[in-house]
């Protein structure tokens, strides 16, 4: 079986990795290679910080490995949160106004709170609208010497109140095109199978099965 590092220690990303690759493949964290380093994502794209992690571990450790960088775009607001999904409130509460101290105790909930009342400041939620948004994931792969990207998307939108428990992020307020419930909602076994991390797994795979 194929061995390769996926330089994160995210246990909900591994699982869902792990789940996805099957047991095609050996998948080990970078706690499984002993590094514990604070790798930098300083790039201002996906693909441009899954690449920045992915040689990080190829340079230290020398392990072919395969690096992601997500987040979720909402279209109204150019954009964001974008590349600063992970730290948005700690990023942009206080340019849009919002007192960072009241948004909430965990950093998923900030992010996602700072969101709303940033969507709810400019009316996005208005008569019942639902600001049209999608998850992002470029994986980056350093495979052989060389250089891979993979890309997937998944389209939706956000509801203006967080619903259900599963899932991470920025789960509770994303509903996926052709579902009427969040992430957080469909539970794990949906979302694995249409989640924007998914379908650049799925291409990974495709890709590695390949060669
Ligand atoms: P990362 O850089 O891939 O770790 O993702 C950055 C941030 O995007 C995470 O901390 C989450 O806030 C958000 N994010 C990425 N993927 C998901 C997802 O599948 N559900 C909810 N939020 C996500």
């Amino acid at each position: 079986m194929t061995t390769l590092v996926f330089a994160s220690n995210n246990a909900h990303k591994l699982e869902e990795i792990r789940s996805i690759l099957g047991s095609k493949f050996v998948i080990k964290s970078l706690k499984d290679i002993g590094c514990d380093a604070d790798i930098p994502e300083t790039a201002d794209t996906f693909r441009g910080n899954a690449l920045q992690k992915a040689k990080y571990v190829k340079e230290h450790y020398g392990y072919d490995c395969f690096a992601d960088d997500s987040g979720l775009q909402v279209e109204c607001i150019d954009n964001l949160p974008g590349v600063f999904s992970a730290r948005f409130a700690a990023k942009y509460a206080a340019e849009f106004g919002i007192d960072a101290d009241t948004l909430g105790d965990s950093k998923d909930l900030r992010n996602m709170e700072c969101l709303l009342r940033r969507l709810n400041s400019i009316g996005a939620f208005d008569g019942g609208r639902t600001p049209k948004a999608c998850f992002r994931t470029s994986v980056a792969l350093i495979y052989n010497g060389e250089e891979h990207f993979f890309d997937g998307t998944v389209e939706g939108h956000i509801v203006a109140d967080k619903r259900g428990n599963g899932g991470f992020g920025y789960d509770p307020v994303f509903v996926p095109e052709g579902y009427d419930k969040t992430f957080a909602e469909l539970g794990n076994e949906v979302k694995n199978s249409i989640s924007h991390r998914a379908r650049a797994v799925a291409q990974l795979a495709d890709f590695l099965c390949k060669e």
